[in-house]
C-alpha cells in the first residue's frame, strides 16, 4: 500500500498510513521526515516496533540524543522511558513544553511508542509554533524580532525543583546537571524555512538582558498566543501507535487525566541542528 496523509487539522498533525516504520529507509523515510517537518506531529498506527527497530529508526533519521533525566530501558539506555505508576499522582510532560530547549542545540524531536495505555484519557495535545507565530499582531511580531531568551532545566530537574517536589521525583535521573542555552525567540525551521516562536513557559526564563519579572508579560501574550485550541491536534493513543514530532515548530502537552491507571512510553529524542534567529 503507498503512503497516505491526512492532516489532522489545518494547522498541525497529520495521520500517515500505509507503512511500516520498522522497515521505512530511503525516500519513504524522507517523505516522512518532510511530513513531520511540515505538520509538526505525524502519527502512525497498528505499527510492529521493537526496541531495536525503535533505535534503528532514529538512527536512520539521523542520530540519537540521550535525555538525562528520564528512567533508560535497562537494556536499550537509548530508550527514555515516559511511565507514570497506577499509584502515582505525576506524570511527564504535563503541561505545555518542547524538548530539551535548554540545550544549545535542541533535540529534533522524538519518535515516542506506546507501550501501556489507560483504558480511557492520557492523550497528548500539540500545538504549532509557525502558526503561533503567524497569528500574532503586527505590534507583537514587531515587538519579538531580534530578541533572545535564555532557557534552562534547572529548576524542573534539581534536587529541590519541580519534580522532585512530587512523586514522581524519586524516578528520575541528573538532579545535578546545570543546563542553559540562549536562542532567538523567532528562529527559521533550519528544513522548511519557517518562521516558529521558539518559547516555551516550562524552560525559558527571560529574556536576554531582562529581568524574569521584566519579561513575563511578553511571555504570557506569547503563551496565550501559542495555546489557542485553533493551533492545537489532540493524538489518542491506542496500542501500536507511534507518534513522531518536531520540537522546533511545536508545544506537546501530555494530559494526565487516567487515575489509577499506569501508562508507559517509550520515547527516542533525534539529535537536532542549531537554530537560526528568522531575519525579515
Ligand atoms: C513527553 O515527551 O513530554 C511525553 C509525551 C507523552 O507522554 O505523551
Amino acid at each position: 500500500m503507498a503512503l497516505q496523509m491526512n492532516p489532522m487539522t489545518p494547522d498541525v498533525g497529520v495521520e500517515i498510513s500505509g507503512i511500516q516504520l520498522a522497515e521505512t529507509d530511503g525516500a519513504e523515510l524522507e517523505a516522512l521526515q518532510n511530513a513531520v517537518f511540515e505538520h509538526g506531529v505525524a502519527v502512525l498506527r497498528d505499527q510492529v516496533l521493537s526496541p531495536e527497530d525503535h533505535i534503528a529508526l532514529a538512527t536512520r533519521w539521523g542520530g540519537i540524543d540521550i535525555n538525562n533525566y528520564f528512567p533508560l530501558e535497562d537494556e536499550y539506555p537509548e530508550i527514555a522511558i515516559v511511565r507514570k505508576k497506577a499509584d502515582q499522582q505525576t506524570n511527564i510532560g504535563g503541561a505545555w513544553h518542547t524538548d530539551h530547549s535548554y540545550d544549545q542545540i535542541p533535540a529534533m524531536g522524538s519518535i515516542l511508542v506506546a507501550r501501556q495505555l489507560p483504558p480511557s484519557g492520557g492523550d497528548t495535545l500539540f500545538a504549532h509554533m509557525g502558526a503561533a507565530y503567524d497569528a500574532l499582531s503586527p505590534e507583537l511580531k514587531e515587538k519579538v524580532e531580534g530578541l533572545r531568551a535564555f532557557h534552562t532545566a534547572d529548576h524542573v530537574y534539581s534536587p529541590d525543583g519541580l519534580y522532585a517536589q512530587t512523586d514522581m521525583g524519586s524516578d528520575l535521573r541528573g538532579q545535578e546537571m546545570k543546563t542553559g542555552a540562549i536562542h532567538p525567540v523567532v528562529i527559521r525551521h533550519p528544513r522548511t524555512g519557517r518562521k516558529l516562536l521558539y518559547v516555551n513557559p516550562a524552560f525559558t526564563i527571560h529574556f536576554e538582558g531582562q529581568t524574569r519579572e521584566e519579561s513575563l508579560p511578553l511571555l504570557r501574550q506569547l503563551y496565550d498566543a501559542a495555546t489557542l485550541e485553533e493551533h492545537q491536534c489532540r493524538v489518542v493513543w491506542k496500542a501500536g501507535t507511534v507518534a513522531i514530532w518536531d520540537n522546533r515548530s511545536t508545544w506537546h502537552n501530555a494530559l494526565n487525566d487516567y487515575p489509577g491507571y499506569a501508562r508507559e512510553m517509550h520515547r527516542i529524542t533525534l539529535s537536532g541542528e542549531a537554530l537560526g534567529a528568522a531575519k525579515h
